[in-house]
């Protein structure tokens, strides 16, 4: 039976999975790069901001499970670029030639385009759709792998409301954001149907994992 998973997905004290204000180039809007600097230090995530080396720790040990047996992605509109990308049919994504995704990632977008093949196996598709049926278009993409469902917390938060999600993997970063998207609102009762684990670690942030009983 493969899985729905989330991975790497932060947020502040105060809840907030993103800023205000997202930008072409402030993907985050006013949280900068504060909510992923945990990663980026690491092995994993080093290279996808462009450097080399990172820390080899607990961090890195839980941003690397974002890879392995994934088949799909899922991800919002609002993930996918600054508001009114849709407007821009260059619009490519945030993340240069070679994404970071190297499956089929379906894009929820209430304004669909055609397909964009990208380098590195990523391959945009454009769905409007519900969350339950764009879960079977990318269940089929996956071909028996896991899907993941990348965010951003929108569409993170319709998709763990649906049932839909069977691991989560949240990162709680010590930084009050005071505005942005929130990731609970709605999901009152959530811990009733997942088993919870935490573990801080010495970069100060704290790995929450809910899976379901
Ligand atoms: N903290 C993290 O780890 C993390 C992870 C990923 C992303 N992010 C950040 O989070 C932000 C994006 O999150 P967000 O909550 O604003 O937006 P989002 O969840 O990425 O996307 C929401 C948008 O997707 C479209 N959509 C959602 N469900 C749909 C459906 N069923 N059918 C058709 N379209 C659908 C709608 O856009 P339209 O109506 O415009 O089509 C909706 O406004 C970005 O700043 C991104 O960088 C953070």
């Amino acid at each position: 039976m493969t899985r729905t998973r989330i991975h790497n997905l932060s947020m502040s004290l105060d809840g907030f999975a993103t800023g205000v204000g997202q930008a072409p180039d402030a993907p985050f809007g006013h949280a900068g790069h504060r909510l992923h600097e945990w990663m980026i230090a690491t092995r994993f995530g080093a290279p996808i901001v462009g450097r080399e080396g990172g820390t080899a720790g607990v961090d890195n040990a839980f941003a690397q499970q974002h890879e392995p047996g994934i088949g799909a992605e899922i991800m919002g509109a609002g993930k996918f670029g600054p508001p009114g990308w849709q407007d821009d049919a260059d619009w490519r994504g945030w993340w240069g030639p070679n994404p970071p995704f190297h499956t089929p990632t379906f894009v929820l977008t209430h304004r669909p385009r055609s397909p964009i093949e990208m380098a590195g196996g990523t391959t945009f598709h454009f769905l409007d759709a519900s969350p339950a049926e764009a879960l079977d278009v990318a269940r089929e993409a996956a071909a028996g792998q896991d899907v993941r469902i990348g965010g951003g917390p929108t569409v993170a938060r319709d998709f763990i409301a649906a049932g839909l999600v069977d691991h989560v993997h949240l990162v709680q970063v010590p930084i009050v954001l005071g505005r942005g998207v929130r990731l609970w609102d709605g999901l009152e009762a959530l811990e009733a149907d997942y088993d919870i684990e935490a573990v801080s670690t010495p970069s100060g942030v704290t790995h929450l994992t809910f899976t379901r009983s």
